[in-house]
């Protein structure tokens, strides 16, 4: 099997014609894509070509079934102009498994790495130095057989694109919790990084939209009685000074800066409990003014704080605090991630 990759090099970089300061989360691409098919029951024709639409027949199953998945990772650079990923095996590994659950072909982990170091080292002039900037990665798979009848794909498109990254909250977040809608019933595949978790989100997040809310916090499909993620992040909750944390089910994404930041809270010397965490309990905590913080965490959201949240019809507006935990704790990661101090549990891969 031969699985070396081609490269077909843009002619003319678009980098000049983007202002860096001004476009928002995931709307420029870079000059160039991976791309890898799946044919004849296996990977092939591994390639990098100039970022381009690709043409797919209208039957393709993606379209139909939405067998889908996707990664988020981003690329930084350092002071010394050198690229680092972030974690990248956690990735790949979380590729693979949401792909096994939506009936998806694994992709080699080899070529994975493979592909991102030689996409990576192209876009090297994309990965911006300054602070809050990254580059994020986004590989994906779609089924592509030709075909509708509702079974796996025969036949899979992988891909890699690139896209400078902007802050993707703006300021902190209000949120919902929900009390109807659910993200992800257990058996189901809200562990997985499946494109349809996100579209199952919109129309809610869009109705929270308008009453004044950016997301929404998910609650479990039974009772909506425990506190899981919100909108693309895990959800963190300082009571008191412990910060408390859902655990991964099968219904939470195992979110790799959600377990970064677990660790270095421990590194910290924070304590951190992961337990199942009820709305009564952090409507009660907030109402005895235990509640000190709540925040998000996630690849394009890195740590983003929670000041409001609404449940069913009441406010709970959560205090300034002086020592912020989700400021100290994103310090922190960003620091390792850009290669600004130690990385003492070898986070960081090199290009
Ligand atoms: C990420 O944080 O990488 C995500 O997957 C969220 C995405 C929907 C922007």
């Amino acid at each position: 099997m031969d699985l070396d990759i081609q490269i077909s090099r843009a002619s003319k970089s678009k980098i000049d014609q983007v202002d860096f300061g001004n476009f928002s989360f995931g709307s420029v691409f870079t000059d160039h894509m991976f791309e890898c098919d799946y044919v004849d029951g296996r990977w092939q024709n591994p390639k990098i070509a100039p970022y381009q639409s690709i043409s797919i027949e209208p039957s393709a199953s993606v379209f139909h079934y939405g067998q889908a998945i996707f990664e988020g990772m981003k690329a930084y650079k350092d002071s010394n102009d050198e690229v680092w990923l972030f974690r990248p095996k956690e990735n790949v590994a979380r590729f693979n498994k949401s792909s096994v659950r939506l009936a998806i072909p694994e992709f080699p982990e080899e070529l994975f790495f493979d592909a991102l170091k030689k996409l990576l080292t192209l876009e090297k002039d994309w990965v911006k130095k300054d602070e809050g900037s990254a580059l994020y990665v986004r590989p994906f798979v779609i089924g592509n057989e030709f075909a509708i009848q509702a079974s796996p794909s025969k036949n899979y498109k992988f891909m890699i694109i690139c896209a400078p990254a902007t802050p993707y909250y703006v300021g902190k977040v209000k949120v919902l919790v929900a009390d109807k809608f659910s993200r992800a019933a257990s058996g189901g595949v809200g562990y997985a990084k499946a494109a349809g978790n996100y579209a199952g989100q919109f129309y809610p997040t869009n109705l929270a939209k308008e009453k004044g809310f950016q997301q929404i916090i998910w609650t479990d499909s039974n009772e909506h009685k425990y506190l899981e993620e919100a909108g693309t992040m895990n959800v963190f909750f300082r009571i008191g000074d412990k910060l408390v944390t859902a655990p991964v089910t099968d219904t939470i994404l195992d979110g790799v800066t959600r377990k970064s930041i677990i660790q270095i809270a421990k590194d910290l010397g924070i304590d951190v409990d992961v337990r199942r965490i009820t709305v009564d309990e952090i409507k009660e905590a907030s109402r005895n003014n235990e509640l000190k913080e709540i925040f998000g965490t996630g690849t394009a959201a890195v740590v983003s704080e929670i000041s409001e949240f609404e449940h069913k019809d009441e406010l709970f507006v959560l205090p300034e605090v002086d020592d912020s935990y989700a400021k100290k704790l994103k310090e922190r990661l960003v620091s390792i991630q850009t290669n600004k101090c130690e990385d003492p549990h070898s986070w960081r891969y090199k290009i």
